[in-house]
């Protein structure tokens, strides 16, 4: 059957949980979606397509999307041309349990059959079949077998749908290949898959060419990416040196990076490429040897340690970001104190924090017992939270009088409210074109991927501009745009700030 042909009327509510690698995936289902006509709708009371793109990665997560389904039980009485589809990691993990717990759905997609969407949500409004496309189980095939029923999906895309016209996520590879105990992701996403470079250097050449300044490599473990061309094999730090030749990219970062694959050519490219944002986010997940390995997480504290060393001593200035879990299978109060202690002596510059969720399917679920209380979980988590926010302000109080060059991401939060709030602008963004007194407030990073606001004028958003560190909280700089003379832009004078 032809895709929805009849699909201009149709209204899609999109709604999106998990990680970056997700949020990916959606904006290019809209995007497919849009191609055939579909409009946007943030309102699910007037949407006819309902997709909710999931996370299994914590029960959190999935309770959120069968909460939300649940809500949406008598709302075919409504609709009765209404299509619900749950796509993702969740419809890969579950399957046909979703049909059991919500039967209200009519599609189940997996992230390796998004491709197919449109056409699958148009035969089920014509014919009102339920329909299921998911990956094989991993236990179930060969390795070959199953990376083939994981297709990457990168479709081309519409401008129009990034989330910001400048900035824009690329997926270098799909999958992972680590099983750590605790962890969905394997099975979710399937076998490890890096995409070949020509096709990364493809997307990001045409998303320069589209106004795109920042591009952000997504990979499960990043750092991993492995391909190999004319019996060359491709690294990421290859892959960073050649996306730096992209005309039109101002910076490039890359998450998530794995704590043994952070090889000395990757450091030395970091340092050497202007370009490439001095961060990386490499999640340490315990600071105990013996949770370390009942995770299976491939390396030891002294080994992390190591890493660590190495990129201060490569990369002096590095931002360095981490993940922890507390409360797995098995942690002590002992064994906490040790992640406290590694935070205290590695200094991230932000961390996630996550309570440990058991996960059906997992090594950790079918080996160990989930013995800390939730309670214990929920004060852990809160005395590392703690610890890394008064380390976070810590440093940002000593970068106050600093110089930094921002990337100017857009309206502050602040901004964005005071703005919905101000019955002149009536919820559009406009531009404000007013005196310097009332600049709104704008957000941006640094190289080092610190978030920094100023007032500044809307019009510099998508551009680089150098910020006077003046004042911070835990989170966040304040500073004031350095004031440059006047600069030349085309035929116009204009004040670079104001
Ligand atoms: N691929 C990335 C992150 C994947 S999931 C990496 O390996 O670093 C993001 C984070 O969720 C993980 O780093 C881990 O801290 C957390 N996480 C994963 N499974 C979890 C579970 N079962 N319970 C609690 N947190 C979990
Ligand atoms: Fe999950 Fe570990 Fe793979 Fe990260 S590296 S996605 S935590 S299995
Ligand atoms: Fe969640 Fe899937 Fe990402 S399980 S964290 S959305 S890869």
């Amino acid at each position: 059957m032809k895709p929805d042909q009849a699909a201009h009327n149709y209204r899609l509510y999109i709604e999106t949980v998990g990680c970056q690698m997700n949020m990916l995936d959606s904006e290019l289902v809209v995007a497919a979606l849009r191609k055939q006509g579909y409009q946007l709708t943030a309102d699910i009371a007037e949407a006819d397509t309902i997709l909710f793109n999931t996370c299994s990665v914590r029960e959190h997560a999935e309770h959120k999307i069968y909460s939300a389904l649940g809500r949406l039980k008598h709302s075919r009485s409504r609709r009765p041309d209404q299509v619900i589809g749950v796509i993702g990691c969740m419809a890969q993990k579950d399957q046909q349990l979703i049909f059991q717990k919500a039967p209200h759905v009519d599609l189940v997609v997996g992230t390796g059959q998004l491709a197919q969407i449109p056409e699958l949500v148009a035969q089920s409004r014509a014919d009102r079949e339920k329909r299921v496309a998911v990956s094989l189980d991993r236990r179930d095939a060969t390795r070959q077998q199953v990376s083939d029923s994981f297709q990457s999906y990168d479709p081309l895309r519409d401008p129009e749908m990034r989330p910001s016209p400048f900035q824009a996520f690329v997926r270098i590879m799909i999958g992972c290949d680590k099983f750590c105990t605790y962890c969905v992701v394997p099975m979710t996403r399937g076998p490890e898959q890096s995409r070949p470079p020509k096709d990364v250097l493809q997307e990001a050449t045409r998303l320069a060419g589209e106004g795109v300044r920042e591009i952000t490599l997504l990979g499960q473990t990043v750092n991993s990416y492995k391909y190999t061309v004319d019996g060359r094999i491709w690294r990421l730090s290859d892959l960073l040196e050649s996306l730096s030749g992209v005309a039109g990219i101002e910076r490039i970062k890359f998450v998530t990076n794995f704590p043994r694959d952070m090889t000395d050519d990757l450091l030395q490219a970091v340092r050497d490429l202007p370009k490439v944002a001095r961060y990386l986010h490499v999640p340490v997940q315990s600071g105990c040897n013996d949770q370390l390995k009942r995770m299976k997480r491939g390396y030891t504290v002294e080994e992390y340690r190591e890493m660590m060393a190495r990129i201060r001593a490569t990369v002096p200035g590095c931002a360095v970001s981490s993940d922890f879990i507390v409360g797995f299978c098995g942690e002590s109060d002992e064994s906490f104190q040790k992640s406290a202690d590694l935070l205290r002596e590695c200094r991230f510059k932000n961390s996630f924090i996550f309570k440990y969720s058991p996960r059906p399917g997992t090594k950790a679920d079918e080996l160990f017992a989930d013995d800390v209380p939730e309670e214990v979980k929920r004060r852990r988590n809160n005395e590392l939270l703690a610890i890394q926010n008064a380390i976070s302000e810590e440093d940002n109080v000593a970068l106050i009088g600093r110089e930094f060059e921002i990337l100017v991401e857009g309206l502050s939060k602040t901004a964005k409210k005071e703005q919905l709030d101000d019955p002149r602008v009536g919820g559009t963004i406009q531009e404000n074109t007013g005196t310097c007194d009332d600049h709104p407030q704008l957000v941006g990073r640094t190289r080092c991927d610190r978030i920094v606001v100023f007032e500044g004028n809307p019009r510099l958003v998508g551009s680089l501009v150098d910020v006077h560190v003046t004042d911070c909280t835990q989170t966040t700089l304040i500073g004031s745009i350095v004031t440059r003379e006047f600069q030349h832009t085309g035929s116009d004078l204009l004040p670079i700030l104001a």
